[in-house]
């Protein structure tokens, strides 16, 4: 485990093994559907390319890329656009593919954001759900691990743009970002 975390909460295997279960599921609920898995940058790259390689049936991904907080560990509720899609999504069946939902202000701006696109459904999916903070109503389609109300690196997630390489999900020891 890297020296500044308190804790492991998911290891390589059990992520791995979560991915292969969601990966299914969609491969099921979007047989013979124009499927368009949309990455949130950059946290939920990682998640992203495994559960594309998950899915059995033919899709497409793009990505989009809206403004993280910086160094805070807090959403300040603010969003904003970085990088748009590539492609319009009209007429598509449309995943949204995020690490967390925290808050939940990235999640509903973003479906906000898609819906008046003209995709024929819109759906979401993260990887680890933040109940705990919730300020919205948005409730994600597929979820991978509920998890306690603590900062967390690894797998794509980031603070302070680091540790989104560690291939497992940590707890962050609390001095590192309060110092
Ligand atoms: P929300 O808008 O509050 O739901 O926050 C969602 C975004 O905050 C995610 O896309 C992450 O980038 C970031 N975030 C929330 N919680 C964590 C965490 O525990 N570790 C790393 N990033 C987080
Ligand atoms: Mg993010």
């Amino acid at each position: 485990m890297h020296a500044d975390l308190n804790q492991v909460l998911f290891s390589e295997e059990q992520i791995a093994r979560r991915v292969q279960e969601i990966g299914a599921q969609i491969s099921r609920d979007y047989a013979g559907k124009p499927l368009v898995l949309v990455g949130i940058l950059k946290g939920a790259v990682i998640f992203c390319s495994d559960l594309a390689r998950a899915v059995s049936i033919p899709l497409s991904f793009d990505f989009m890329a809206i403004s993280s907080y910086g160094a805070a560990t807090r959403s300040q509720g603010v969003v904003r656009f970085i990088k748009d899609l590539d492609r319009d999504i009209v007429g598509k069946d449309v995943i949204i593919v995020e690490d967390i939902v925290d808050s939940g202000l990235t999640l509903s701006f973003l479906m906000d954001n898609l819906m008046q696109r003209g995709a024929a459904s819109l759906a979401t999916c993260v990887l680890l759900d933040k109940p705990d903070r919730r300020t919205t109503d948005v409730k994600p389609t597929y979820v991978g691990f509920v998890i306690p109300d603590a900062f967390v690196v690894g797998y794509g997630l980031d603070y302070a743009e680091m540790y989104r390489n560690l291939p497992y999900i940590g707890v962050l020891r609390p001095e590192i970002y309060t110092k």
